[in-house]
């Protein structure tokens, strides 16, 4: 079989088989059925108004949500500081052989020495620096596929399911313990490669708390805007624990990803005339987003400052909620660490460890936010209480806690029994327990949802939240629903790609295997043609001189029967004599007219015939032999 048949067989595979792969995987929302839930509850509504949104079949828009919030759990871009031997890649052991081998340091050393030096330099560079080196740069090309496969899936849900917002929740980066070129670096691949077209919330958007719920946008102005924003959340990745938590990571932080703690306050327009009012005040529907860094929330800190910092944020927060009884109010909360929950209920169990005798003996690891902190949360944020004669009977505010950092994600909800006989204490149960046990929207059962998003690491198969929320006009307040979406493990990106590039490779190279031949039968005409033309010249005496040796052939074959008529000579005679002419054409002109030379009698006759024939050839209406 020729390499060209082997190439296309190998096409006929390969080109269906990279064609349906990359469709697979660059539509892969579609395929896992993915859209952002529907008011209607109706999963196929969902999947199918958005089906609809991609073609021309017209969609129902009062079966969108009017905020979509694609949520995305630890992205942990790792790079060269989590590379064991990184700087092998700059082969240290040859620039020492040079060192060495030339003398460079100023030593002098025996000849023996010398050898020794050099030979020890080469082979540590040979058995050292060479194999780690490759472990370097095979963990550099994961590191960019793996940016390019986070990436893949941020850019394309957001092409199908389009959101109005975006929130990355925290450990944006892999490592707090990163120099501050590493951080910039990480932070370029964040917004350049994972996050491209994407954009950090400005400083005078991330608004502060304040009175009166002031500086109010609304839902769906500037959509193009927000929803490219991404509303970036602080790790314990992106500026440590409690215990590691410094001004100089804090500002690193905000500098490269935005402020890390603010709120973000929307209203949604409404039909006004169904606006209900109270006290005159028309109670339209409003959103406040709280971002919030909760990595040093808990105690000891190391810095004191910055501790402070959080609790004048969370304060603040608090102390311009609006009124528990309002209506039609829902308050999401972005942030890192989940709240406190027994084990089991999610994947991490509670954990703490402390730095010891360094950092003021500060968080240096948790899991969860201590069960004071995270009873801050819900009483403060939310003013939930256990106590049922407070204001709202501690219903308090409507609203759900979206976090990351246990990057197998997890669904709960918290609650608070108030007619417990002992002590109340806020416990927790996955949701669908809590469902099942008919805790949600029990009366003296105050509860909150809290959704830790499961990381959209490839270990993870690269998951994503998507939250909708809209307005029930009906009940007059916000209703929510989250599904999850995932793509699968980074290597389904790595094997489409290689393989789209071995079938590249293939087309390239049938193409060149194809068109090669061709630019040969192309040369073999060109030669062809090439040779007649040798003969056509008639300009030069060489020419001229071929002509007539030409001539002179051509006319006795055509003579072939007046020759053999008038001379009696046969025509295989004269045939050999021909092919002998023809064999020495280059050389005819020398040769024609050479006397002396061998083949006396042939030529002459050929002369002759040759005269006859250039006599005829320009004699008119003679075809000149040329039959
Ligand atoms: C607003 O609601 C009223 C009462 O239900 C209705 O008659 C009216 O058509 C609505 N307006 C719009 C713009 O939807
Ligand atoms: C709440 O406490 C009461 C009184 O102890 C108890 O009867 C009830 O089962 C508790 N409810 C839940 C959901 O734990």
């Amino acid at each position: 079989m020729s390499l060209v048949s082997v190439l296309r067989y190998a096409l006929f595979v390969l080109i269906p088989l990279s064609l349906t792969l990359s469709s697979y995987l660059y539509l892969y929302p579609v395929f896992h059925l993915c859209a952002f839930p529907s008011p209607d509850h109706d999963a196929s509504t969902a999947y199918f108004n958005t089906l609809r949104q991609h073609t021309f079949a017209s969609h129902d828009p009062k079966k969108i949500a009017p905020f979509r919030l694609l949520a995305l759990g630890d992205p942990q871009l790792e790079g060269d500081s989590s590379i064991p031997d990184a700087e092998a890649a700059t082969y240290p052991h040859l620039t020492q052989f040079w060192k060495d081998a030339l003398l460079l340091n100023g030593t002098r050393h025996s000849p023996l020495q010398w050898l020794r030096h050099s030979l020890h330099d080469l082979i540590d560079f040979y058995l050292d620096d060479i194999p780690k080196s490759l472990y370097v740069y095979r963990k550099r090309l994961d590191h960019i596929g793996n940016d390019y496969y986070l990436g893949h899936i941020y850019r394309t849900l957001h092409w199908w399911t389009d959101p109005t917002h975006v929130t990355a929740l925290g450990d944006l980066v892999g490592s707090q313990w990163i120099d501050d070129a590493e951080f910039e670096s990480r932070g370029w691949r964040f917004w350049n490669r994972v996050f491209r077209h994407g954009l950090r919330v400005p400083e005078d958007v991330a608004s502060q708390p304040a009175e009166d719920f002031q500086d109010t946008r609304r839902l769906g102005d500037d959509a193009e805007v927000w929803k490219r924003r991404i509303i970036n959340v602080a790790g314990n990745h992106d500026v440590g624990y409690a215990g590691d938590l410094s001004q100089e990571r804090m500002d690193r932080f905000l500098k490269v990803f935005g402020n890390p703690n603010y709120e973000l306050r929307f209203h949604l327009p409404v039909n006004s005339t169904k606006v209900a009012t109270e006290d005159g005040e028309a109670l339209v529907p409003e959103l406040r987003i709280v971002v919030i860094n909760d990595m040093n929330l808990d105690t000891p800190a190391s810095s004191p400052e910055l501790q402070a910092d959080t609790y004048k944020f969370l304060n603040a927060i608090i102390s311009t909620s609006r009124d528990v009884n309002r209506p039609a109010h829902f308050t999401l909360v972005l942030t890192h660490i989940p709240m406190h929950k027994k084990e089991g209920v999610c994947v991490d169990a509670p954990f703490f460890d402390f730095f010891d005798g360094m950092y003021e003996n500060g968080v240096k690891e948790q899991n969860h936010l201590s069960d004071t902190a995270s009873k801050g949360f819900l009483e403060g944020i939310f003013g939930m209480s256990g106590n049922e004669n407070v204001p709202g009977y501690g219903f308090g505010r409507d609203g759900l806690i979206l976090t990351g950092h246990d990057h197998e994600g997890c669904d709960s909800y918290h609650y608070i029994n108030q007619t417990s006989d002992g002590e109340q204490l806020w416990e927790a149960l996955r949701w669908q327990d809590a469902l099942s046990a008919g805790l949600v929207n029990q009366p003296g059962i105050p509860g909150m949802r809290e959704i830790t998003v499961r990381s959209m690491m490839g270990a993870f198969q690269g998951n994503a939240g998507l939250l909708s929320l809209w307005f029930d006009e009906e009940t007059w307040d916000w209703e929510f629903e989250f599904t999850n979406c995932e793509l699968g493990p980074q290597h389904i990106w790595w094997v489409v790609h290689v393989l789209d590039l071995i079938t590249i490779g293939v087309v390239a190279a049938y193409g060149i295997c194809v068109i090669l031949p061709l630019v040969l039968v192309c040369e073999k005409a060109g030669q062809k043609l090439k040779r007649v033309a040798d003969g056509v010249p008639m300009w030069d005496t060489q020419g001229k001189a071929l002509l007539e040796a030409k001539h002179s052939r051509d006319t006795a074959r055509v003579g072939d029967d007046s020759v053999m008529g008038t001379e009696g000579q046969t025509t295989r005679a004269l045939q050999k004599e021909q092919d002998t002419m023809h064999a020495t054409l280059k050389k005819a002109a020398d040769h024609l007219d050479v006397p002396g030379s061998g083949k006396k009698s042939v030529r002459r006759k050929k002369s002759k015939t040759a005269v006859n024939g250039s006599l005829d050839s320009i004699r008119p209406n003679s075809s000149g032999g040329r039959s």
